[in-house]
């Protein structure tokens, strides 16, 4: 007879013990036991057979997406074979669509047959690996499964792009784009660097100046790919937090300069509110979408952030983000799942609620 419950502090020991059995490096320690128990954004559930802990599984939750990650799950030695840890990797799947995630994810070493056996039997597909993940420098395979609804279209594998500074996601989502559309272009910081001068603002409220639709679509089109910009206004774009009236002017005469750049070769502009099904349109068309959004809803910074869509589906808007935090790998950033919902919301910026769309098709 067999029980779910949540982990509580008082359980340390316990877990610790499973722990030490069950993995001969890269453990969680107390303190990762006890940051998931208190603080993290996921659950740590126990299944206890007659009252005695048999085993864990730690479910993260991937915030502002539909993405969870199985992180860790161990059973006690004395208590494998009996089916509890596919009834903790079930409870995994519910959990997750209680919190409104459609994919979970999790990584395994490739040496780990069992494991690799429980997660393909309930349905889990290899997608990338991980090199030298593991203490021991093994690889990981990284496994998904979609847990609600229908499945994806065949995903489209659009190569992935790390911005290498606070300031060139706009260039790092176009040379993803780049690369898709002409794979012959090499992606390396020079071109990086390169694209950035192009299509720069100059300032930006902070820092270093971003790039807007307008460098952005001038560099695209520079590289002979047919670029179009839907932007849902005519004014001067990321100036409203710009206090310094110097730094708006530079920023106000840049844009004009790209606009007029743009039309001398006949880069169209549509001003018009789009949303989605413009998004789809283009998708569907065999093109590559760049779309700004506001980060805050991945990372809780109100900063404007270019993504590239890689595909939709009737539930979903995948996307590449070439912002790597610190203890992400680029898989996690690879194909990002967002529900259609949700992606309105996260696809505008600021009080202004500018919504830029940048369509590339080779
Ligand atoms: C992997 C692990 C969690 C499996 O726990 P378990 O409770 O013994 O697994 P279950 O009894 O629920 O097995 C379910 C399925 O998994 C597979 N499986 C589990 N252990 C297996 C093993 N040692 N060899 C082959 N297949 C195995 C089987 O396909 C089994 O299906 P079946 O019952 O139809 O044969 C457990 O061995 C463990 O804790 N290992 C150490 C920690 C670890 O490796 N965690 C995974 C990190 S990615």
């Amino acid at each position: 007879m067999h029980i779910f419950r949540d982990a509580t502090l008082e359980d340390l020991n316990e877990l610790l013990k499973i722990e030490e059995e069950s993995f001969d490096g890269d453990r969680l320690s107390a303190t990762n036991f006890k940051y998931a128990i208190t603080k993290s954004h996921g659950a740590l559930k126990l299944i206890l057979v007659n009252k005695v802990i048999a085993g864990y599984v730690l479910i993260l939750f991937h915030r502002g997406t539909s993405l969870g990650r199985i992180y860790s799950i161990a059973i006690s030695r004395n208590f494998q074979g009996q089916g509890l840890a596919k009834r903790l990797m079930l409870l995994a799947e519910k959990v997750g669509q209680e919190h409104s995630c459609s994919y979970l994810r999790l990584e395994v070493k490739r040496t780990n047959k069992g494991a690799i056996s429980l997660y393909e039997k309930l349905g889990y597909k290899e997608f990338k690996i991980k090199q030298d993940y593991y203490e021991d420098h093994q690889d990981a395979l990284c496994y998904e499964k979609r847990i609600r609804k229908a499945p994806a279209k065949a995903k489209r594998n659009i190569a992935y792009y790390q911005q290498t500074t606070d300031f060139t996601c706009g260039p790092s989502a176009l040379m993803m784009a780049l690369k898709f559309l002409r794979p012959k272009v090499k992606l390396n910081q020079e071109l990086e660097l390169d694209l950035w001068r192009e299509a720069t603002t100059i300032y930006m409220a902070s820092g270093h100046g971003g790039c807007g639709p307008h460098g952005i679509a001038l560099a695209a089109a520079r590289r002979g790919l047919k670029t179009e910009i839907y932007i849902n206004r005519k004014s001067s774009l990321f100036t409203d937090s710009v206090r310094d009236k110097k730094k708006k002017e530079v920023i106000e005469l840049v844009q004009r300069n790209f606009e007029k750049k743009l039309k001398e070769i006949s880069v169209k502009t549509h001003f018009k509110n789009y949303g989605i099904a413009k998004i789809r349109e283009i998708i569907e068309g065999g093109g590559l979408a760049l779309v700004l959004i506001s980060a805050y809803r991945l990372t809780e910074t109100k900063v404007p952030h270019w993504i590239v869509i890689t595909n939709i589906d009737d539930d979903f808007v995948y996307f590449n983000d070439s912002d790597l935090k610190d203890n992400q790998d680029k898989v996690d950033n690879i194909n990002i799942p967002v529900g259609i919902n949700e992606f309105e919301k996260m696809a505008k910026y600021g009080s202004g609620q500018l919504k830029c769309v940048i369509s590339l098709f080779s």
